[in-house]
Parts: structure tokens; C-alpha cells; sequence
């Protein structure tokens, strides 16, 4: 008995010293890309012929072909994007990628936060595809966001770097909550719900105690929830003070989903790192984003989704009425804050429309008084910043992940190409390839 327990625990000791020496291997194989095209997304510079080598998951050189190429290991695989524009991995800081769009009552009443469990690989690996290689995650049931970034993050299954929020915290009949039942209906479960500032404290501990990294709050009413108003103001001066005071204690930065002026002004005031849709900012809103460098995330294609499919969904008519009052006037509003100058990172809720679309965005940003360039650092820089991720996503340069995408023609004429992602990298591992017909092993 004695001796069989010692040569299990010497097999596995081989057997970890073989994994060991197989990821030393993996971490230090060397790949060259070679880029037809490369955008560097902090000038909006086109640099063509250029090359990136990378060393195990991470970003060692980028520069001229010739150069890099001179100092590459002999044994580097190549992978040729000679014919692409290749640009860092896109990231989408507002995605529900736990849940997709379905039949409203069925996604009520019959699903269960396991339905949405056992699908959600599904929707990271289609958002990974789609070339956006980081995303924010803001807002899932349960803890299955947390469980769908671990993981992601041990290999397990393919998907995007992930940050998560865990519940959205909500007010009682707020946003967050299921309104318009009968009160002897109950949903159980974990849920956001707090209420008055020991509440949220205790709510925030709780998650992030759980594996929350970022913390969402709904500071208006919402659209796609049952209450009244699409806009009002859902928590008080004071509840999301405390909101961004103790997330800040625990090292997380706030999200705030807030369509309606005044929710919009009391995030911004709090200290929000973003402000979620943003719909019904006025002047004062813009003025104190500015001043207070906060981020507008703001979904703007998402409308068109919701007016072509919601009704044949079963959404009740109060839902698409309250999607009315809001479409046109966020993507007039989006603009007009573009115009004055709001940071705008990428952001696109993506759940309420199919995983993968995400791309279909840039065209309304575009639309609606962005440059091409603008739409792009949005997705990179500015994403990644708002991330608090700058030192390792959203951009090629040493020392980042190798998260990279490559396209077919170029994004700053026709941003529309990014709907078309057809080369995907994340951290040195190619994850789909529809351009090179497989890496040479020559160069
Ligand atoms: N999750 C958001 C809400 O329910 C979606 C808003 C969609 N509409 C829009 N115009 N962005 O409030």
C-alpha cells in the first residue's frame, strides 16, 4: 500500500516535470508575423512591410520587416499577412457574453442560470473569432461570468481575456431587478439587489470575495426591463458615492448604466470610470465627462437589433415603446460628445444582439461623428486604458500580449471591414486563420 502511494507520487512528479519542460518550450517558441500592412493605433500611421515578432504569449519586437526579421531566432515560424492590415486584437469594454438574444419568456421563465452556463463557451469563442481578443463583462447571472473567464484563463476552453462584474448592482425595482410580477412570484438566486449604503458595501464585498474585477452599477432605469422609465435615476447621490468609494477600496474601478441626464451626472460626480449608454446626456453631463476624464461606452448599434427582432422575441410593447425614446437621441447624443471632446472607449452590449456582430458598431460610430481612427482607438487604446489593462492589451508593442487581428483592405477607409476579421491571434496562439492557408516554417 505504502509503496504504490510512492510511485504515484513519482509518476507525478515526472508527469509535472514533462508539463514543466512542454510549456518552457511553449513559452519560449518564437513566431514572426509578417504585416503587409500594420495600424498603429496611438497616431493612426499606416507602416507598411512591417513584421512583430513574438516570444511565447507576449510582443518582442515590432518595427520594418528587414530589421526584425534580422534578429529573429533562426527557428522562427512565420506567419505570412502579407496581403492584410493587421491591427492589436479588439476589445469590447460592454458585453453580456453569458447570454444571447431569445424568446423573452422562455429566457425568463424557463431558463435557468445553468442553461446559460453550459451555453456560454459558445458566445467566447464566436466574440474570439469575431477578432475581439479582450472584452469587459458587465453584468452576469450567478457567477458565470467568473467561471467563464477562469476557464478561459487556464486553457480550458478558447475565448477572450475577460474582465467581469459579476451582478450588476440595482436598486429594488430597479433595472437589475424583475418588475412587473406579481408580488408571490419570487426569483431566487444570487442577484445585485442592494439597497442603501451598508447594502452596497456589503454586495460589493461579496463579489468581489467571489472574483468580481470590476463592479457594475445601474444607476437609471433601463430598457429592456419592465420598470416605467427608461432614464430615472435609480440610486441616490449617496448610495453611488459609496459605491465608487468601496470598489475603490478593493482596488476595482465602476461602471455606471446610466441612460437619463441626472444618473448620468450623480455616476459622473461619484467618480465612475465609465457611464454606460449615456442616451439622454445633456451639456452639463458632457462638461463634467470631460473635466473628469470619464469614459462614455456608449452601444449604438443595438437599437436597430432591438426594433427589427424584439417584438418577434415577445418583449412586451412597453420594452420596444422605451427603446423608441432612446435610439435616436443616444446616437445624436454619442456625437455630440464626440464633438466635445468625452473619452469614448469601444462598448457595444453585446448579448442583446447576437456574440460575434460585435464589429457592426464601428459603422454608427462612423456614422455618428467619429473617425475611422477614432472608432478604432476606441476598441484598442482607449478600451484598454479604461480597462486599466494599457501596461498589456490594446496595442502591437513590446512587452503586450501578441493579441492580433488581420483584415482584408483598410479599416481607416472603410471601417466596415472589421465586420470581416479574417486572422486572429491571442497571446501567440493562432485561433483562426482564414488568410495564410497555415504558418510556413521557412522564412
Ligand atoms: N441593456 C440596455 C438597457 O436595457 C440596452 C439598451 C439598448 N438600447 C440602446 N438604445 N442602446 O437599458
Amino acid at each position: 500500500m505504502i509503496r504504490r502511494v510512492a510511485v504515484i507520487v513519482v509518476a507525478g512528479l515526472l508527469a509535472g516535470r514533462d508539463v514543466a519542460a512542454q510549456s518552457d518550450s511553449v513559452a519560449r517558441a518564437s513566431v514572426l508575423v509578417r504585416a503587409g500592412r500594420l495600424i498603429a493605433v496611438r497616431t493612426g500611421t499606416v507602416l507598411t512591410n512591417q513584421a512583430i515578432l513574438i516570444e511565447g504569449d507576449r510582443i518582442k519586437d515590432v518595427g520594418p520587416a528587414d530589421a526584425v526579421a534580422a534578429h529573429a531566432p533562426r527557428d522562427a515560424r512565420v506567419i505570412d499577412l502579407r496581403n492584410a492590415t493587421v491591427l492589436p486584437g479588439l476589445i469590447d469594454c460592454h458585453t453580456h457574453i453569458t447570454s444571447d438574444p431569445g424568446d423573452y419568456y422562455k429566457q425568463l421563465f424557463r431558463m435557468s442560470a445553468i442553461d446559460e452556463a453550459v451555453r456560454a463557451h459558445v458566445f467566447a469563442k464566436r466574440t474570439l473569432d469575431a477578432g475581439f481578443t479582450t472584452v469587459r463583462n458587465v453584468g452576469a447571472g450567478e457567477f458565470i461570468d467568473v467561471a467563464l473567464r477562469n476557464a478561459i484563463n487556464e486553457g480550458a476552453i478558447p475565448g477572450p481575456r475577460m474582465l467581469v462584474s459579476t451582478m450588476p448592482l440595482s436598486a429594488t425595482g430597479g433595472h437589475g431587478d424583475v418588475n412587473g410580477m406579481s408580488p408571490y412570484l419570487r426569483f431566487e438566486g444570487f442577484s445585485g439587489i442592494a439597497n442603501g449604503v451598508d447594502q452596497i458595501r456589503e454586495k460589493i464585498r461579496f463579489e468581489v470575495k467571489y472574483g468580481a474585477d470590476l463592479i457594475k452599477v445601474l444607476a437609471s432605469a433601463g430598457v429592456l426591463s419592465e420598470e416605467e422609465s427608461v432614464g430615472a435615476p435609480q440610486y441616490t447621490q449617496e448610495e453611488l458615492n459609496a459605491v465608487v468609494e468601496e470598489a475603490a477600496m478593493w482596488g476595482r474601478k465602476v461602471a455606471a448604466h446610466a441612460h437619463g441626464a441626472e444618473a448620468i451626472k450623480r455616476a459622473v460626480r461619484a467618480g465612475v470610470a465609465s457611464v454606460e449608454h449615456g442616451s439622454l446626456i445633456d451639456d452639463e453631463g458632457i462638461r463634467l465627462m470631460k473635466e473628469r476624464g470619464t469614459y462614455l461606452v456608449a452601444d449604438i448599434y443595438n437599437d436597430d437589433y432591438i426594433i427589427a427582432e424584439y417584438t418577434r422575441l415577445g418583449f412586451p410593447q412597453k420594452i420596444i415603446e422605451k427603446e423608441r425614446l432612446v435610439g435616436r437621441q443616444q446616437r445624436e447624443n454619442f456625437k455630440k460628445a464626440v464633438q466635445a471632446g468625452v473619452k469614448i472607449a469601444f462598448g457595444t452590449d453585446a448579448g442583446v444582439y447576437p456574440h460575434g456582430w460585435n464589429a457592426k458598431q464601428f459603422a454608427h460610430m462612423v456614422r455618428w461623428g467619429a473617425t475611422p481612427l477614432q472608432a478604432i482607438q476606441a476598441a484598442t487604446v482607449n478600451a484598454a486604458d479604461l480597462l486599466g489593462w494599457a501596461d498589456r492589451v490594446g496595442a502591437l508593442e513590446p512587452g503586450k500580449f501578441a493579441d492580433v487581428i488581420g483584415v482584408v483592405g483598410d479599416p481607416l477607409q472603410d471601417v466596415t471591414v472589421l465586420e470581416h476579421v479574417a486572422f486572429v491571434m491571442k497571446g501567440g496562439q493562432v485561433v483562426k486563420d482564414s488568410l495564410t492557408g497555415g504558418a510556413k516554417a521557412a522564412r
